[in-house]
This record gives C-alpha cells, sequence and structure tokens, in this order.
C-alpha cells in the first residue's frame, strides 16, 4: 500500500505517534510519504491509497493551524479515499477529533480506523496502540 503519514505537533507528542505510525509502516512493506503538514506535498499526499492525518488537540477543540491550512488544502481532493485521524490532547474528551471525523466523512473520504488519541506524551504502551492502529488501517 501506499501510505500518507503527515502530522502537526507543538511539543512533540503527537511527532512521537507519527514516528511509530511511519515506523511501523514501513518496517510491514508499505510505501510512505511521511512528513509535517507545513512541508508536505499535497499532490503526492492526495494520491496516496491511505492518509493517516495527525493534529494535537489546539484553540478550543480546534486544529492546530498548520494542519487546519493543509487540511483544508486537500479536503476536496480526498473522497473515495481511506483516511485515519490521530493526534494528542490533554484536558478534552476527543472532540476535536470527532469534528474532524466529520469533515472527511462530509468530503467523501472514508475511515481507515477510529480516531486514535493519547493522553499528552506518549507511554510505551500507547506506542504499540499506535502501531496497532497504523497496521489496521492499512489492511
Ligand atoms: C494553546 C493550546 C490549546 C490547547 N487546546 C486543547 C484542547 O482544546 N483540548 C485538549 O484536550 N487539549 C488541548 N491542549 C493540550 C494539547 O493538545 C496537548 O498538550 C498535546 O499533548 C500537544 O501535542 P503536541 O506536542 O503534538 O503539540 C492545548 C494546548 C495548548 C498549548
Amino acid at each position: 500500500m501506499k501510505a500518507a503519514v503527515i502530522y502537526a505537533s507543538t511539543t512533540g507528542n503527537t511527532e512521537t505517534m507519527a514516528r511509530a505510525i511511519n515506523d511501523v509502516l514501513k518496517e510491514t512493506g508499505n510505501e510512505v510519504v511521511y512528513g509535517t503538514a507545513t512541508e508536505a506535498d499535497k499532490a503526492l499526499v492526495t494520491g496516496c491509497d491511505v492518509l493517516l492525518l495527525g493534529s494535537p488537540a489546539m484553540g478550543a477543540e480546534t486544529l492546530e493551524d498548520s494542519m487546519e491550512d493543509f487540511y483544508s488544502a486537500i479536503e476536496g481532493s480526498i473522497k473515495g479515499r481511506k483516511v485515519g485521524l490521530f493526534g494528542s490532547y490533554d484536558w478534552g474528551d476527543g472532540q476535536w477529533l470527532r469534528d474532524w471525523e466529520d469533515r472527511i466523512k462530509n468530503a467523501g473520504a472514508t475511515s481507515a480506523a477510529e480516531p486514535l488519541m493519547v493522553h499528552l506524551t506518549p507511554e510505551d504502551s500507547d506506542i504499540e496502540k499506535c502501531k496497532e492502529w497504523a497496521k489496521s488501517t492499512v489492511k
């Protein structure tokens, strides 16, 4: 499978998730386009079979700014794609990921897996969850 793992992260927590996801997808033989929302090549990303997008909860349950910009720019080009969402949070209950999932469905994409959220810094058990989650998105 050809997968994209694109993330935004302000203190490294969502980045740690993204790195684990990228590592396991590569280890299991997938081709991966990996990088930040700021640097990602939009055409390359929307050409992938599976798009895994990560953002921390920011503002009041919103996407981090650079991911909001990136996602808004590709939103019209993800119809029919499989999309999986992940990110780190602190005090909320995951509203930012539920809202984001509504957006991907309204854009005509399908969910590659239930959104994956990790509280603050991923621990070893969270890293394992990220890896299992990533493998389930490319089945
Ligand atoms: C300005 C700001 C806004 C935040 N807003 C939320 C929020 O709405 N809900 C929540 O659960 N956590 C919120 N957080 C906590 C972050 O999501 C949390 O620290 C997360 O681990 C950051 O991940 P990152 O290192 O990938 O940026 C906020 C943090 C900051 C600094």
